[in-house]
């Protein structure tokens, strides 16, 4: 009977980009749900974006946007990522939905209802400046170990050990530089250890990897600790029932987006979310990488015992990726955006590789280059499609496009490929893809040693009907070969179901045989990588970002590069010189200064910058600037700016404006 599955992977956050480190589990779960689909099983893949926390709120200060405007941008440019590399979602949502708060008080009420829920005053890092609470990786300053200077407030990138934010030397805000202080507040924790027995037995029962279990040992015997749930504002969050300033942490809210994910499309098909999400009759898998495992094998499953809901059956933890040996580096230019790949190179070709390096344990998988082209090349495009492309169009072009009859030498061959498909079905469902891509290509090289000693090039001459024979196999083999590739490289499959005219492969074709058959014209199925496309790609990521200091660690939180403009855009931005005339600072705004600029012949300009970290109103006033003049005016929460003033620097404290001599003329134009 077929199963019924629903797969999660874990839910990128919306502060910055898809790269190729994400990939791995997207696509390694997107390879397990096409399995899935291709043996006739019901299985639906759910994700969203993690949009709430402190990084989604200030990169939206940064940009000058709100949250929402933020997250709302970067879901498209996900979804477009997701949508070059194949990944088939039923849905992909957000966390900041109505379902997902509505599930979230759900859950919590459910906590405060079993006593679950306790307050406690805790003190904490706390920025003056930018009105903020400091998480640990907001706090910069000396390691109080080995005195490296620019490390978070949680640990030391150089000599890798973890500390207190107090601890750090000369700590300092992230943002703007100055002193954090402490401050109390009441926190909501949750009493994780009331949950601690039910947990052991989940994972005694086979909840997670075997490779797993002795780091989830290790969490049971130091012991389970209450958990912060919640944050003080401001915090782009969920509020907390009853609360005016207090919010649901980013981790309690983002599981829950799992299942607000799955409700929205149940409500979007007319399917029954309850029977979905939390019937026994559906299996439920969450796929994650080894550092959220935490989260996934102990919070999460213990707000969902206190809500009285249905627990995953288990927990896929996979490795993280490095490349060419080492984490991915802005300056190595290894740093690959999904984006900037799919400009050099195709789809596929990640996929397959992915595929030939991922297995079930949680050991860190490398990407590396050299290996990466040699295995496409010689594998996937000198074994595998070779087989199709130089059987094929033989057989189009010379025979009429008709398959004939399997001798017993081509029916051997094709049975041999068969008898492989148990093994190479335990191997998809176990995540053992780096074995059944093992197995396919040795398959492949059996393929092409019948083909090489059968010589259809030549027979096709002497013996046409012969050479029709040796090609009705070859290809016999080729189908049986693509659909245990279709799960890796569905483009590739689509490409040889239109030319084996034969409808959509499933994994029961397997058995099938295509004899007598009409089959269509062969199109190209993949090109062998060029180097200098790799290189072109490399070259591209390490120009996308400047290096920075500890920029490895800072990885996630960078700003990405816009997409290019032409010159002939930037001639558009008319730049003229400007006098200051009014200046004040902007009451509630973080960075924000109000400047009125004149233009000359009575045009004023009302323009917020943001640079009050760098300068205060009397700085400016008087002085001539350079200002965009033609800058479309935007509405911002504290009114229209119609201009912008032309600055430049890091940011915080380190922001420059452009001067121009006092004695230039406020209207001229600025080169
Ligand atoms: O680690 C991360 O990237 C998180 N955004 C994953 C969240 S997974 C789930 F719990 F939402
Ligand atoms: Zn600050």
């Amino acid at each position: 009977m077929a199963r019924k599955i629903v797969v999660t992977s874990a839910l990128p956050y919306a502060n910055g980009p898809i790269h190729i480190g994400h990939l791995v589990e997207y696509l390694q779960t997107d390879m397990w749900v096409r399995f899935q689909r291709l043996c006739g099983n019901e299985c639906l893949y759910f994700c969203a974006d993690d949009t709430h926390g402190t990084p989604v709120m200030i990169r939206a200060r940064d940009e000058g946007v709100t949250p929402e405007k933020l997250i709302e941008r970067v879901h498209a440019e996900h979804l477009r990522d997701f949508d070059g590399f194949e990944v088939l979602f039923d849905n992909y949502y957000t966390t900041h939905s109505e379902e997902n708060r509505i599930f979230s008080e759900q859950l919590y009420n459910s906590a405060v209802k079993n006593d679950s829920i306790v307050q406690k005053e805790i003190e904490q890092a706390y920025c003056d400046k930018c009105d903020m609470w400091l998480p640990d990786r907001y706090i910069l300053g000396a390691c109080p170990r080995c005195k490296a200077e620019d490390q978070y407030g949680d640990s030391c990138d150089s000599c890798g050990g973890t500390h207190q934010p107090t601890e750090l030397i000369n700590p300092a805000c992230r943002e703007c530089g100055s002193v954090p202080i402490r401050r109390k507040s009441t926190h909501y924790f949750f009493k994780l250890e009331d949950y601690g027995d039910r947990l052991k037995e989940l994972v005694e029962d086979g909840y997670v990897q075997v490779s797993v279990l002795n780091k989830l040992d290790e969490w049971f015997k130091t012991g389970l600790k209450d958990w912060d749930i919640s944050r003080d504002g401001p915090y782009f969050g969920f509020k907390i029932p009853g609360e005016d300033n207090k919010f649901f942490y980013v981790w309690l809210d983002a599981p829950i987006g799992y299942m607000a994910s799955c409700k929205n499309y149940c409500d979007k098909n007319g399917r029954d979310f309850e029977e979905l999400w939390n019937s026994k009759d559906w299996e439920l898998y969450h796929f994650i990488g080894k550092d959220i495992m935490y989260f996934h094998a102990l919070f999460w499953p213990a707000m969902l015992i206190s809500g009285h809901m249905k627990v995953a059956n288990k927990l896929f933890v996979h490795g993280f990726l490095t490349v060419n040996g080492q984490k991915m580096s802005k300056s190595k230019g290894t740093f690959i955006k999904a984006e900037t790949y799919l400009n050099h190179l195709d789809p596929e070709y990640l996929r397959y590789y992915y595929a030939c390096k991922l297995s079930s344990g949680i050991d860190d998988i490398d990407l590396s280059m050299e290996d990466f082209t040699a295995r496409v090349n010689s594998d996937l495009v000198g074994k595998l499609a070779n087989l199709a492309s130089r059987s094929g169009p033989m057989l189009t072009k010379k025979l009429g496009g008709r398959l004939g009859t399997l001798d017993d030498e081509g029916r051997a061959l094709v049975e041999k490929l068969q008898d492989a498909k148990t093994e190479i079905a335990v191997d998809f469902e176990g995540l053992n893809y780096s074995a059944a891509m093992r197995k396919v290509a040795s398959l492949a090289d059996d393929c092409n040693r019948y083909f090489d000693q059968n010589e259809p090039w030549k027979l096709i001459k002497e013996d046409p009907e012969k050479a029709r024979v040796v090609l009705t196999a070859t290809i016999n083999a080729v189908k049986v070969l693509t659909i245990y590739l279709k799960p890796v490289v569905p483009g590739f499959a689509r490409k040889i179901e239109a030319f084996l005219n034969a409808g959509e492969l499933t994994y029961s074709d397997v058995n099938s045989f295509l004899e007598d058959h009409e089959i269509n014209k062969f199109q190209r199925l993949v090109e062998r990588i060029d180097k200098k496309k790799v290189e072109a790609m490399i070259e591209e990521s390490k120009q996308e970002q400047a290096p920075a200091a500890g920029e490895e660690v800072k990885a996630e939180l960078d700003e990405p590069i816009e997409p290019e403009c032409t010159i002939e855009d930037f001639m558009k931005v008319d730049l003229r010189v400007a006098k200051v005339v009014v200046a004040e600072a902007v009451e509630g705004a973080n960075k924000l200064l109000h400047l009125e600029l004149d233009l000359g012949c009575g045009i004023r300009k009302n323009v917020f910058a943001g640079i009050s970290k760098a300068y205060k109103p009397e700085d400016l006033l008087g002085r001539n600037v350079v200002c965009v003049a033609n800058l479309k005016p935007r509405k911002m929460k504290f009114g229209v700016s119609e201009g912008m003033v032309c600055a430049a620097g890091p940011g915080g404290v380190d922001v420059f404006v452009l001067g121009v001599d006092d004695g230039a003329v406020p209207g001229q134009r600025v080169h």
